[in-house]
């Protein structure tokens, strides 16, 4: 089957696979220019660059667009292209940068070099801009993206305020902002970032990234809920005994061990991606597609999550830290070894929570979540567990009847399963487990473009759907600051606690098989 890429126009290229037929084009109507602030650091280069050239490539950047990079390391313009050129070569999904296409993109690129305190940079990204607006006809469009750490989003926003690039000084085109994450260390630093954002820019213009948002399965959640008849009916408490979220890693700290190790995983993943899912998972069916009418439903699962109970955080949480061990067959070091981690560390690199939503769709449903690196697999999925049978007719002694599961999964495979009991073929009733599945791949015959394109897309559309509101980002830092705060304030002397390539720590069985329940294998 030919491999169209998602984002191009179904009916390009050519066979033409009948499931995308008549899908229309995605192309960005709003000429516009992209300034990536942290132009030479690593996300850019591996991540935010190749999306951009690969937004052009399959026609979605509007006609007339202009990207600036803004960072501290002193290339000129000419420097940068090749910088980027190396870097689409060598990340680009679609392989490496080709003629004549990337010259007239290269054309379009150009760089500012300055610290970020530094009032002349701003006049010279400023007058960039304008030549921009002349030359490339961007029309005074612009998204300013904060690929930086948190704690210059505040100066650089100040900065751009001053310099008369904030959006009460552009009369004509519009202004946003896409922060990276994370929002915040905590509620207090989210609350006082927050603080400063919203001096200059109104919540309409500022894009919160969740990355998470932007993958297709991640997407498809809402329609699988709400463009079905089928699964609704079944969706709440009187047929679901609970639901698992999952985000599984292989990969360790990397080299962001510095990062990390002041951050771990309850706020590097399930704060924010895990939360996501579950807001997506159990929210109402919101009133029009709307972003804030999406937001809005997310808004209130969020805060109708029941608080967590200071006296149990430790039996409705579990923490780990990876020892070394072995991931695809190959040694790999434990979280205390790893470079700028702290020897001692009491870092969770391992982290699961049994929450529950009080709320009449969901009231007494657990929802475990779960997230951890260096697991024996890569695995982010999110089970949906029904309620048994209610009265035994079939399956000969032996036979357990398992429950209905519906896995949606997000990666690395791409797709929706159903677990569901079947009569095994013979002259006796025996009963097993059967799998109807879906993958995304083979169904539509795309590859689903990496999150990221879809997001700076959707931002110069204008279109926040896949970003969190800042009443969701402030509701999910409450859920977790009473876990946050018990584990900052308590060692943990059992770390570390689970084997690099294992299912994790035994703590994290134990939250299941006090309420009768399993973990899905990872
Ligand atoms: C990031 C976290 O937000 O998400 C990383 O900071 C994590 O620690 C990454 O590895 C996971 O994203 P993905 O898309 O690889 O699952």
């Amino acid at each position: 089957m030919t491999q169209t890429i998602a984002g191009t126009n179904g009916s390009s290229g050519g066979d033409v696979n009948p499931l995308r037929a008549g899908v229309t084009s995605s192309r960005i109507t709003d000429p516009c220019n992209v300034i990536f602030f942290g132009a030479s650091g690593d996300l850019v280069k591996r991540m935010l660059m190749p999306a951009m050239y690969n937004l052009r490539l399959g026609d979605v950047l509007p006609a007339n667009y202009g990207i600036v990079g803004f960072a501290r390391s002193e290339y000129d313009s000419e420097q940068f292209r090749d910088e980027m050129h190396k870097s689409i070569d060598e990340f680009s999904r679609t392989g490496p940068a080709k003629d004549p296409l990337w010259s007239d993109f290269a054309k379009r690129l150009s760089y500012v070099s300055g610290s970020f305190e530094d009032k002349a940079a701003y006049a010279e990204l400023r007058k960039q801009l304008e030549a921009n607006d002349a030359e490339l006809g961007t029309a005074a469009n612009r998204l300013f993206y904060l690929s930086t750490p948190p704690s210059v989003f505040g100066l650089i926003i100040d900065m751009l305020d001053e310099a008369g690039l904030g959006p009460n000084n552009n009369k004509t085109g519009w202004t946003r902002v896409i922060v990276e994450k994370p929002f915040g260390t905590d509620l207090d630093s989210a609350r006082a970032l927050q603080a400063e954002v919203s001096k200059v820019f109104d919540e309409k213009a500022i894009y919160r990234i969740d990355h998470y948002l932007g993958k297709e399965p991640v997407q498809d959640i809402m329609a699988l809920r709400f463009a079905n008849v089928i699964f609704e009916p079944l969706w709440n408490r009187r047929y679901v005994d609970s639901v698992q979220i999952t985000a599984a890693e292989t990969v360790g700290v990397e080299d962001r061990g510095g990062y990390y190790d002041n951050a771990g995983a309850l706020r590097d993943m399930i704060q924010n991606h895990v939360m996501n899912l579950l807001a997506l998972v159990a929210m109402e069916p919101p009133v029009s597609p709307t972003a804030d009418n999406i937001r809005d439903e997310k808004f209130k699962v969020l805060s109708a999550l029941r608080p967590m109970d200071r006296n149990r955080i430790m039996q409705d949480s579990a923490r780990g830290q990876y020892d070394p061990g072995s991931i695809g067959g190959k040694p790999v070091p434990g979280y205390r070894e790893e470079p700028n981690v702290n020897p001692q560390s009491n870092t969770e690199t391992y982290a699961a929570v049994k929450l529950f939503i009080d709320n009449w769709r969901w009231a007494d449903v657990p929802f475990y979540l779960r997230s951890g690196k260096r697991l024996q697999r890569k695995n982010s999925e999110i089970a949906i567990r029904f309620k048994g049978i209610p009265h035994r007719l079939f399956g000969e002694t032996g036979d357990s009847i398992d429950s209905n599961v519906l896995v949606m999964k997000i990666q690395p495979e791409e797709g929706v399963s159903l677990r569901f009991s079947a009569k095994v073929p013979g002259p006796k009733m025996h009963i097993r487990s059967v799998s109807m599945d879906f993958n995304y791949g083979t169904g539509f015959g795309v590859v689903s473009a990496p999150a990221y394109e879809r997001l700076i897309g959707d931002a110069m559309r204008g279109d926040a759907t896949l970003f969190t509101r800042w009443d969701a980002v402030q509701q999910a830092w409450e859920q977790v600051m009473p876990i946050l705060e018990r584990w900052q304030n308590s060692y943990d002397d059992s770390f570390p606690n689970y084997s690099a390539g294992s299912q994790g720590p035994s703590s994290s069985d134990r939250l299941l098989a006090a309420d009768g329940r399993e973990w899905r294998k990872i």
